[in-house]
């Protein structure tokens, strides 16, 4: 077999974000057969590089990813440039070479689908998106697949961005003028900006609610204030490591300490020990999830593609090519 080579609508065509749930499921219930490195970065004055390699089971690989902030300039407004090479472990052999972009995409959303199914409220029914850009459509099939809600509430900048969102779905949905009235009435609220300053704030969310916060995956991002890290019941993160650089925990002083010593008041664990352990969050009611995005969920996300194509005919929209 040749390395094979799929661009982003082959990706896309082969993987489905419900699907990838139960893949993500997998890997965050086996961290034991993972070794992961820290991301290496490389700093560009409106945006980074960088190189996530990362062995899950008996494949290898690496994404290499440029994240841009400022798309203005560009056409398409696209923020993430992206390719993922795998490996066999045991041969050495290069398999693939997929497009990262939409790995990217479909396993971020696919970590906020197994977050929220562990950590939202079962009877969630409306769910909050704030930046409203390319991650986000994914984000909101993520939330769909897991929880049957009835309104999406929506906010980015750029409201023509809400409508976009709004009309890909067969569900009903409100664009707000503001974070506050958008996350107000809201189950689940999940965060997709670059931004550098924090726009949620602890008195603005209701009593009960799950925030997954996604975009600040470099350090200097963030998008929640610090009372609402200090005031919620449980903070989940998808490496400890890598949150404590680059996610919202890297604003909390003494964060090493009450991860390892225990917060007083909150409960503060990684994804791997609630889906392994199946810890029952249901006694708490306000938890976040942090998530920077982790080299072993792109490894198992396209050895999974791999193995799906190698073992099921061809079909016109997943053709792929060998070089
Ligand atoms: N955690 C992860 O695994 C992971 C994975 C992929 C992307 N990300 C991060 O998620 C973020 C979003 O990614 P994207 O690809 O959708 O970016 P994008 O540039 O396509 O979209 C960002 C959207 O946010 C809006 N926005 C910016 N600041 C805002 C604010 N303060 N309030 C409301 N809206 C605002 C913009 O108008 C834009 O529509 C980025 O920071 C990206 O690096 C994280």
């Amino acid at each position: 077999m040749e390395t094979i080579y799929l661009n982003n609508r082959q990706v896309q065509a082969v993987l489905s974000v419900p699907e990838c749930i139960g893949v993500i499921e997998i890997v965050f219930k086996n961290l034991h057969l993972s070794q992961m490195p820290p991301k290496i970065y490389l700093d560009i004055p409106d945006g980074d590089f960088r190189a996530m390699p990362a062995i899950f089971d008996k494949t290898a690989g690496i994404k290499w990813c440029g994240v841009q902030l400022d798309t203005t300039k560009q056409k398409r407004k696209i923020n993430i440039f992206a390719k993922v090479l795998i490996n066999d472990v045991d041969s050495g052999k290069l398999l693939a070479i997929m497009d990262g972009e939409a790995i990217t995409a479909i396993r971020t959303a696919a970590v906020t689908g197994v977050a929220t199914d562990y950590m939202a409220k079962k009877d969630a029914k409306v769910a909050a998106f704030i930046g409203c850009g390319n991650q986000t459509k994914y984000q909101v099939e993520a939330i769909l697949a897991v929880r049957d809600i009835e309104k999406l509430h929506l906010f980015d900048l750029d409201s023509k961005r809400c409508e976009y969102i709004g009309s890909q779905f067969d569900i009903e949905y409100e664009a707000f003028e503001d974070v506050e009235s958008c996350i107000r009435d809201a189950d689940i609220v999940t965060t997709l900006t670059p931004s550098r300053t924090p726009f949620i704030k602890h008195a603005w969310l209701k009593d009960v609610v799950h925030i997954n916060a996604i975009g600040a995956d470099a350090e200097g991002k963030r998008e929640l204030a610090p009372c609402v890290l200090d005031n919620v019941d449980v903070v989940v993160f998808d490496n400890w490591e890598q949150c404590s650089h680059s996610g919202e925990v890297q604003y909390r002083p003494e964060k090493l300490d009450s991860y390892s010593k225990g917060h007083k008041k909150q409960e503060w664990t990684d994804l791997g020990d609630i889906v392994h352990s199946e810890k029952d969050l249901s006694g708490y009611n306000q938890t976040i999830f942090d998530a920077t995005g982790l080299a072993i969920e792109d490894v198992a996300t396209a050895r999974y593609i791999y193995q799906k194509l190698i073992t099921r005919p061809i079909t016109e929209n997943a053709e792929y090519e060998t070089f």
